[in-house]
């Protein structure tokens, strides 16, 4: 009995020293494992007299559930321990940079897209949109192209069922639209981007489906010097205080006089770089004064009214703000090529 009291403080004793729960699980073998110091005590039952049996017996007992008790609390209190620790090393240090999210970004194109039109509605004009799936009527006979004109044939164009109907090849169509609307009453002053399409075969500088920005105004007493006027502020608007423009005589089925506008070339000084294939002049878009037949043809009589239109195209405006020399990159929607060009703006 002696015994069985010393082998318990003694565990009292060992357990104190114990850090962790593999040394707890070798003290737990030591002394309630099969060959533990408390079952050898059991073997000494057979020795005993009756008498003295029962009483050790429940002894025995005893001293093994305190044993156990000590061990099991012990064990809560090194998991606790564990537990505290665990917590006070993962503790969220709220102070630490974020990992950076990659976010998307306009398309330049798009972007360029806005810029244009932004400054056209400050000059008071409509953004209009037309159909894509356009009329022949409209894409060419209104706008003074009837059936057999050979300047159909600069503009390949994909013709739907048959000869009427057709994917746009220029956004002019949208003047016709919208001129008819106006009913040779109203004043017009609209800008359309849109898409047109062309058979072309396709290249750094050519593809099938392209951005035209076209422009229409319509009033009285408007002449090429209004024209000249608006073209130059625009090409200022997105290129710089310090480009100049030119007018050079071209011809348009649906102005008359026709021109096609440069400006001084923004990356040499005038005297020629890769970029003015080395004139020092940039053509940047088609224009004129509408065509008496074209305001007959909507409506609108030539001896009380005058307007001028412009065409540019989203793509070319774009590759020359960004210095860039092939337009496929821009319908690609490769992100590391917009924060590329984002980052040519900010130098
Ligand atoms: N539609 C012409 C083209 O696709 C561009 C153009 C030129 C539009 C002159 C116009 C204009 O409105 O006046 O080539």
């Amino acid at each position: 009995m002696k015994n069985a009291e010393e082998i318990l403080s003694k565990l009292k004793e060992k357990i104190k020293t114990i850090k962790n729960i593999n040394d707890l699980n070798n003290l737990k073998a030591e002394y309630l494992g099969k060959k533990g110091s408390i079952n050898e005590l059991t073997k000494k039952i057979g020795t005993m007299l009756e008498s003295e049996k029962k009483e050790f017996g429940k002894k025995l007992n005893e001293i093994k559930s305190k044993a156990n008790d000590l061990i099991e609390t012990k064990k809560q209190e090194l998991e606790k321990k564990i537990l505290e620790e665990k917590l006070k090393n993962e503790k969220i240090d709220i102070t630490l940079p974020s990992t950076k999210i990659k976010l998307g970004q306009p398309n330049i194109e798009e972007k360029m897209i806005e810029m244009v039109e932004e400054f056209f509605i400050n000059m008071g004009y409509d953004v209009l949109e037309g159909p894509e799936i356009e009329l022949d009527k409209y894409n060419f006979e209104m706008l003074n192209l009837p059936k057999e004109h050979p300047a159909r044939d600069a503009q390949d164009t994909f013709y739907l069922k048959d000869d009427t109907l057709l994917l746009r090849s220029q956004t002019s169509p949208v003047q016709i639209r919208t001129m008819l609307e106006g009913k040779g009453e109203k004043p017009i002053r609209m800008i359309c981007p849109g898409k047109a399409y062309r058979r072309e075969d396709i290249n750094p500088t050519h593809e099938q489906e392209l951005c035209q920005i076209e422009g229409l105004v319509i009033d009285k007493n408007i002449s090429l010097s209004d024209l000249k006027g608006t073209v130059d502020a625009f090409v200022k608007h997105i290129f710089g205080p310090n480009v100049e423009i030119r007018f050079r005589p071209s011809y348009y089925p649906f102005t008359e006089p026709s021109v096609e506008v440069d400006m001084s070339c923004i990356y040499c000084d005038g005297s020629g770089c890769n970029m003015c294939k080395p004139k020092g002049w940039i053509t940047i878009c088609g224009a004129g004064m509408v065509h008496p037949n074209v305001l007959k043809m909507c409506g609108y009589d030539p001896d009380k009214w005058q307007g001028f239109a412009f065409g540019f195209g989203a793509e070319r405006l774009t590759m020359l703000k960004y210095n860039m020399n092939d337009m496929r990159i821009l319908h690609e929607n490769d992100l590391r090529e917009s924060a590329n060009f984002d980052r040519r703006e900010d130098n």
